[in-house]
């Protein structure tokens, strides 16, 4: 009887190690810890067994008995955990990709066209000293743009030298920082955070600009208009082109303002552009003071700078119609996910 009993352990070990279900499973416990499963049959057949035989039989298919329950119960525990992660047949889920922000694309497609041409990306203190800001830039005090309204005024203790602590309103801070580095010729391209106390559909408080500088020997308004130009037709399409206009900056000396031309109309002019052209942003010969202020003789050397809006680029550019600036600067993902 003894090997009886093993042969049924074997036969059970085998049998358990294929079940695929928990019906499956359900089923073996019935066929041998059942009511008239295999291990009672034994237990009623100790009764005709000899009474020296008795006890270790019992033992015998009592620790029978014993692993099997516990065969059982480690079977089930795998069926729960593990089966599911094999189902192959459950569909998978994709994880979100997320993208670039539709501003990132822009900056580094500004960036990228403005490097092709020789121009070296820079960055400068946001949190910045108003010598930078507008002393340095020609600007005499009391001009209005020194104004609380238009800049923020950090809460810290002022300089001698280099005045306030703001937060710069505009990227030509980095003009005469960077001439400050005193390596000629220069050309760069500051990208960078501004600040202007402004909130409305067309302003937010935080925006970005792009300024470029270029400071070498005979530098002229050819070569101005001639970047100018190029990066209208590299950033907004070929058939783009661009016109100076005459306006008044502090730190440039003659200043324009650039317009492109109208793609809706193609210059011929309509709602949209009155007139044919859009205005860009603003531009001009380095002033002879702001060369002094960081260094360099202006009758030696000459340049062209230039500071654009990084957002009002992006809006201006076919096809991304912005209706509200300020959605780009929320967490709005069914709107951001479009570009
Ligand atoms: N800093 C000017 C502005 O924010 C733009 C500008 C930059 C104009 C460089 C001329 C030269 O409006």
């Amino acid at each position: 009887m003894q090997d009886e009993i093993r042969n049924i352990r074997n036969e059970f070990m085998a049998l358990v190690s294929d079940v695929q279900n928990k019906q499956e499973l359900e089923e073996l416990r019935i066929a041998y810890l059942g009511r008239n499963g295999k291990i009672n049959l034994l237990t009623k057949n100790l009764k005709d067994l000899a009474s020296s035989e008795k006890a270790e039989v019992g033992a015998l298919i009592n620790q029978t008995k014993i692993s099997i329950e516990e065969e059982l119960q480690a079977s089930e525990a795998t069926l729960r955990d593990i089966a599911p992660k094999f189902d192959t047949s459950v569909p998978g889920i994709l994880p979100p990709v997320g993208h670039t922000h539709l501003l990132t694309q822009s900056i580094r497609e500004i960036e990228k066209i403005f490097t092709g041409l020789g121009f070296v990306r820079r960055r400068y203190p946001e949190v910045e000293w108003d010598w930078y800001s507008f002393t340095s830039l020609n600007f005499p005090k009391n001009h209005p743009a020194w104004d609380t309204l238009e800049t923020y005024f950090v809460d810290a203790p002022s300089d001698n030298k280099l005045g306030e602590m703001i937060l710069t309103p505009h990227t030509s801070n980095g003009q005469v920082r960077e001439m400050q580095r005193g390596k000629l010729p220069i050309r760069m391209i500051n990208i960078g955070k501004t600040y202007r106390r402004q909130a409305d559909i067309s302003h937010t408080p935080m925006f970005h600009q792009f300024e470029g500088l270029v400071i070498d020997k005979n530098i002229a308004i050819t070569h101005l208009k001639g970047t100018l130009d190029y990066f209208a037709k590299s950033f907004f399409g070929e058939d783009r082109k661009v016109r100076l206009r005459p306006h008044n900056f502090r730190f440039t000396e003659p200043s324009f303002e650039v317009d492109i031309s109208c793609d809706l109309c193609g210059g011929k002019g309509c709602r949209v552009c009155k007139g044919g052209w859009l205005e860009l942003g603003g531009s001009g010969m380095v002033h002879p003071n702001v060369l002094r202020a960081g260094g360099i003789d202006p009758e030696i050397y000459s340049g062209f700078a230039f500071g654009w809006g990084v957002e009002r680029v992006t809006m201006m550019k076919s096809g991304i119609n912005i209706p509200d600036l300020r959605v780009l600067y929320s967490t709005d993902l069914r709107y951001l996910e479009q570009f």
